[in-house]
């Protein structure tokens, strides 16, 4: 009888590549790798003739930067979706988006089964999970690496046992999770929450002490809340997201370090490259000043906030996620104009906005000649807006 397929999102590091023969060793399936590209991913071609190399019967490629920038990232840049205020949420994007393809593959492969590299103690696991079961409740997520108790000299074993020679011995002492939104470091020295993360944890931000010592302004011009144009020039969005990443990484801007609420209940010290996606969120956000009306802007601002919440805890797929994407959209029809930026030696500060649908009324807002403002509705209004509360203090000092 022909063996059952499993699926496995293979990334081309240790944990994956051990876990092919795993798979087939312990489950007896033929393994099927997809390799899913969502940005920055180096030497694809290598990591599949390793997924070859260990076993796997088929690795394929997906190249899903395009899919990932419009279908996961721009969707939650409409939202300026921050965890915790911080974290721009790259890989928590990415995960909903590898799960589609697993289950796309497995489609495709008529397998039952699909297999993740994930730990235990993060939320990545949960994201992969709970998304594929959204997406085809009937395909099981297997997630070996959780329990098999393995180090990484043990997993170097294991394959050498087996006659799998990889070039991963090269020891990198973090936890390494990059995209075209951003690049996570963690583990290592990175656990001491009050130590200093080491120079060399950053490879795409210089120190901001070290940045020219010249500002760079840049404009950055958006279409129904999308990022569309750097200084005037239109660009295909992985080309544009990049440029800006690394313009702003160049002047020292973009890095995180903080401690982090993860779902599965621990605090984890956390540091984040995302100089574009910071870049991007605030200059979003600024066009939403300019154009978004008071009352939708802070009810906004809620539906934001827990949209991010369910990306973050891996609920993408869910009815409640896509409701709230639906109203976000509706918001973001006229967010619509250019913002400039300007980097400054680790900083970045909006220093000029405009847009054709501005809300903002020179006339009513001046100081100066041509005020149109109703100078004398004023008092009124401040008598009815006051009068709850003045009630109440009457009442409160007897005075009624
Ligand atoms: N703490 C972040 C999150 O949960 C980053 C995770 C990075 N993933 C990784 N496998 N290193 O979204």
């Amino acid at each position: 009888m022909a063996k059952e397929n499993c699926v496995l999102a293979y990334s081309g590091g240790l944990d994956t590549s051990a876990l092919i023969p795993y798979l087939k060793e312990n489950f007896g399936y033929e393994v099927i790798c997809v390799l899913v590209d969502v940005g920055r991913m180096k030497d694809l071609e290598g990591a599949r003739e390793r997924a070859l190399k260990a076993g796997a019967a088929e690795a394929v490629i997906v190249d899903a930067r395009e899919e990932f920038l419009r279908d996961f990232v721009f969707p939650a840049l409409k939202s300026n979706a921050l965890y915790e205020g911080k974290y721009p949420l790259h890989s928590a994007l990415s995960r909903p988006l590898i799960a589609k393809k697993m289950v796309e593959v497995a489609h495709e492969f008529g397998a039952k089964v699909v297999a993740h590299g994930c730990t235990a103690k993060g939320n990545d696991q949960v994201r992969i999970d709970v998304s594929v079961r959204c997406l085809d409740p009937s395909v099981t997520v297997l997630g070996p690496a959780r329990e098999w108790g393995m180090t990484r000299p043990q997993l170097l074993d294991y394959l050498a046992e087996r006659g799998i020679e990889l070039p991963l011995t090269k020891k990198n002492p973090y936890s390494i999770d990059e995209n075209l939104w951003g690049r996570a470091i963690e583990c290592g020295e990175l656990e001491d929450p009050w130590a200093p993360v080491p120079g060399d944890a950053y490879q795409f931000t210089v120190d901001p002490w070290k940045a020219p010592d010249q500002p760079l302004e840049v404009v950055i011009g958006f279409e129904e809340g999308i990022p569309l144009t750097l200084d005037g020039e239109r660009l295909e969005p992985t080309v544009l997201v990049q440029k800006i990443d690394e313009l702003a990484g160049a002047h020292g801007f973009g890095r995180v370090d903080m401690v982090e609420n993860r779902l599965v209940g621990i605090k984890s010290r956390e540091t984040y490259e995302v100089a574009g996606a910071l870049s991007l969120i605030m200059a979003h956000r600024e066009l939403e000043d300019l154009t978004l009306t008071r009352e939708l802007q802070h009810f906004k601002t809620g539906v934001d906030q827990r949209l991010t919440e369910l990306i973050y805890e891996g609920l993408w797929f869910s009815p409640l996620a896509a409701a709230l994407r639906a109203f976000v959209e509706e918001t973001q029809k006229v967010v619509t104009g250019e913002v400039r930026l300007r980097y400054y030696k680790g900083s970045c500060m909006p220093v000029g906005r405009r847009s054709p649908n501005s809300l903002y009324v020179p006339d009513l807002a001046t100081y100066g000649a041509g005020d149109t403002f109703s100078h004398e509705s004023a008092k009124g209004f401040i008598q009815l807006w006051g009068l709850p509360v003045e009630v109440w203090a009457r009442k409160r000092q007897g005075l009624l």
